[in-house]
């Protein structure tokens, strides 16, 4: 039976601990693959503004027929829409592509600390959330010093930090540094784009479990206490990536995959550099 049980976040309010990434899912493909992965199970959709499809992903989530109320959506505000002003706005704008009336979960993308704007971009969902157009508030890509400096100015930490996190790199500090502020540690590429599919360690495991590489990784995220969100534009790997809840790995298979990380791991930009549009 498969391990559904949500996991909590520091508002009160509860996560599914395994969703669906869309990350640059086609806007013509995004419906589908979304209304295909909630007929498997999935409950959490995770998008954002800048991938440009966030119109499809609403019609997949109505085309699903699942209540609306028993879905997980998630939005972030980009880079440019950092800001209180633009931050209201652009939520207003991710609700009305999406065609819902909230988000459960909004973030913000990047800290962009030469923008120096983050603060006042969390307030602004700190107010969306009290108008009842999010539920909880957020943050990505967030190191200590950024989600000190929220937590310092406006007295609360956010209710999830979503990172880059694979078994290439394992941010064990970034993950203790959550936790330590009652934030829940979301994985982004959680396969780490599928770089450590052929590591003997991960191919020994699945072999031994019967189940493969990308579900050995996807629980690898699951037993650390996170929550994960791997994509897939195929029906077969949407259905392999949520039996993933099915699989149990043991303590030496935990500490094979710890023994993975690497310190040049990331894929993606350093959070303390990035400012892109
Ligand atoms: N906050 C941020 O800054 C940030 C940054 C990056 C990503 N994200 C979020 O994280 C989500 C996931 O990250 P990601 O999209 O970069 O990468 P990912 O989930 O780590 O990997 C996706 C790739 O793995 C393949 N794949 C998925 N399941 C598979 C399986 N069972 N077997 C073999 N291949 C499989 C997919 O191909 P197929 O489609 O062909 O299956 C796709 O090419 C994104 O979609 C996005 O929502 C957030």
């Amino acid at each position: 039976m498969a391990d559904l049980a949500p996991l909590s976040l520091n508002d009160g309010k509860t996560i599914p601990r395994l969703g669906l990434g869309v990350w640059q899912v086609p806007e013509e493909s995004v419906a589908d693959v979304v209304s295909t992965a909630i007929g498997i199970g999935y409950r959490l959709i995770d998008g954002a503004r800048i991938y440009g499809n966030e119109a499809g992903m609403g019609e997949g989530i109505r085309a699903s027929g699942v209540a609306r109320d028993e879905l997980f959506v998630t939005s972030k505000v980009w880079n440019e829409d950092q800001g209180y002003d633009a931050t209201r706005r652009a939520v207003e704008g991710s609700l009305k592509r999406i065609g819902v009336e909230y988000l459960d979960l909004c973030l913000i993308h990047w800290p962009c600390p030469a923008q120096d704007k983050y603060v006042e971009t969390y307030r602004a969902l700190m107010d969306a959330r009290a108008d009842g157009q999010i539920r909880s508030a957020g943050v990505s890509n967030f190191q200590d010093a950024h989600l000190d400096r929220v937590i310092k100015e406006l007295g609360e930490a956010p209710a999830l930090n979503q990172i880059e996190l694979h078994p290439a790199f394992q941010q064990a500090q970034m993950r203790a540094a959550d936790e330590e502020r009652g934030v829940l540690t979301q994985s982004w590429s959680p396969l780490g784009r599928m770089t450590m599919f052929e590591a003997p360690e991960i191919k020994a495991i699945a072999e031994r479990i019967g189940c493969t590489p990308a579900q050995v990784i996807l629980r690898w995220h699951l037993q650390l206490g996170v929550s994960v969100i791997p994509r897939s534009t195929n029906a077969g790997r949407l259905k392999e990536n949520f039996d993933t809840l099915d699989i149990t790995l043991t303590e030496a298979d935990m500490a094979a995959i710890a023994g993975l990380d690497q310190e040049d791991g990331r894929i993606g930009p350093n959070p303390d550099e990035f400012e892109g549009n």
